[in-house]
């Protein structure tokens, strides 16, 4: 039975995959609603392709480029934050939100308040804001399903009948593309250099964060909204091959892992057509070409990033919406030019001391706190500019 769907952030690495599974099968999903930020164009020929109901663009600047790009297919365009939120709260049955950045929270709260089922990309809505949305998706019964490839892994060979058997979640990292780098060989990297991941193919701010390992941490910090296991129950070790994407050890010490080559069809067939389980084009998995799997400890020392989001993560409250909001500033001024890679680290090290952290029970103080922490993050950029 046909499935309505809407995609945030379609223009995107994971929103165009997503698109891919919805070309190659037809009739399984029909598209109701489609979101990007300011590529109107290629916004209009997805939306034109899936044939979707509903385009928006976040940028309002992009409106008319959207409009004139739809003409004659009888889509609706709309442009706006408020309008992405809009696109959210429509009647779909399934949200995939992959929108880059804390921008994604708004539109997440609003499906989820609706209680829909959400396929979960935009890992910085958990991070900054993930005791609202999960109370929100408490009070309405929405479906939080993880379409990083670790959580999905975890979410694939978890005892969701019985968490407290398990006795550690372990997060598998590939340790970027300067894993076996000195840090001080760090201060030269190029954008080019951070975003030619080893393995997978992104989207230049997770590239980015792959590289100084600030993704495993908000990795981290995603699992702890998504399972239902304590802090010291979650654990991190590289692995270069990337081929076992997470596991689980139960109190019994069996340890159970989802394996499958790097293509993010995998993990989003598995969120997007669950609980059905549905083919998908990626390579198989081939061990024995593969022949060795590695495994190393993460080292703190060069990845301080890895260590701050622990620390936030323990600090609870809204230390991990100061995180994110620094290090989304701080990457941002890294791909534009302004500081140089090991900047990045410093200029999250020094927001989180210098904003005080308290709770954070609601999107308006989720968004007052991630505001003072960005305003901090910016000055710490232009101190080193
Ligand atoms: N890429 C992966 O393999 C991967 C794997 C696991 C998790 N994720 C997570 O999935 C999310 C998306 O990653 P990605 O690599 O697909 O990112 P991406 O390629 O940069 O795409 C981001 C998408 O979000 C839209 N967007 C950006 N800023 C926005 C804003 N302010 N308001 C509304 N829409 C905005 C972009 O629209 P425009 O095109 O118009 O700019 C685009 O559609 C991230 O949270 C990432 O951590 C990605």
């Amino acid at each position: 039975m046909s499935k309505s769907l809407t995609i945030l952030g379609a223009t995107g690495s994971v929103g165009r995959q997503a698109l891919d599974l919805v070309a190659r099968n037809p009739g399984r999903w029909q598209v109701e609603a489609l979101t990007a930020n300011s590529d109107a164009q290629g916004l209009a020929d997805a939306a034109r392709a899936c044939g979707a109901k509903f385009a928006v663009v976040g940028d309002p600047s992009a409106y008319d480029a959207l409009k004139t790009a739809l003409a004659g297919s009888g889509i609706e365009a709309a442009a706006g934050a408020e309008a992405i939120c809009e696109a959210a709260r429509r009647p779909g049955d399934i949200v995939l939100t992959a929108i880059v950045g804390a921008a994604g929270l708004a539109p997440t709260l609003a499906a989820v308040e609706r209680g829909a089922t959400l396929a979960i990309a935009n890992k910085e809505t958990l991070v900054c804001a993930g005791p609202v949305v999960s109370a929100a998706a408490k009070a309405s019964g929405a479906t939080l399903l993880p379409v990083d490839s670790e959580h999905n892994a975890v979410f694939q060979v978890f005892d969701h009948a019985r968490p407290d058997r398990v006795s550690r979640i372990i997060l598998t990292a590939s340790g970027g593309p300067f894993r076996t780098m000195a840090r001080a060989d760090m201060a030269r990297v190029t954008v080019a250099d951070a975003c030619k991941h080893p393995i997978w193919s992104m989207g230049a701010k997770i590239s980015v964060d792959s590289a100084t390992l600030m993704n495993k941490g908000l990795e981290l910090i995603e699992a702890h909204h998504l399972f239902p296991v304590g802090i010291e129950r979650l654990d991190v070790i590289v692995h270069p091959q990337s081929v076992v994407h997470s596991m689980v050890e139960y109190v019994d010490g069996s340890v159970l892992a989802q394996l499958g080559t790097p293509d993010m069809r995998i993990p989003l067939a598995y969120a997007m057509a669950w609980p059905e389980r549905i083919a998908t084009p990626a390579a198989r998995l081939d061990l024995a070409s593969i022949a060795k799997l590695e495994f190393e400890a993460p080292d703190f020392e060069r990845f301080p990033c890895l260590q701050l989001a622990w620390d936030a993560l323990r600090a609870d409250g809204s230390a991990p919406c100061i995180l994110n909001a620094a290090n989304e500033i701080a990457v941002a001024a890294f791909i534009s030019g302004q500081v140089s890679f090991l900047d990045i680290d410093a200029i999250v090290a020094a927001t989180l001391a210098r904003v005080a952290s308290g709770p954070v029970g609601s999107l308006n103080e989720v968004v007052e706190i991630d505001g003072i922490a960005r305003a901090e993050a910016r000055a710490q950029v232009l101190k080193r500019a």
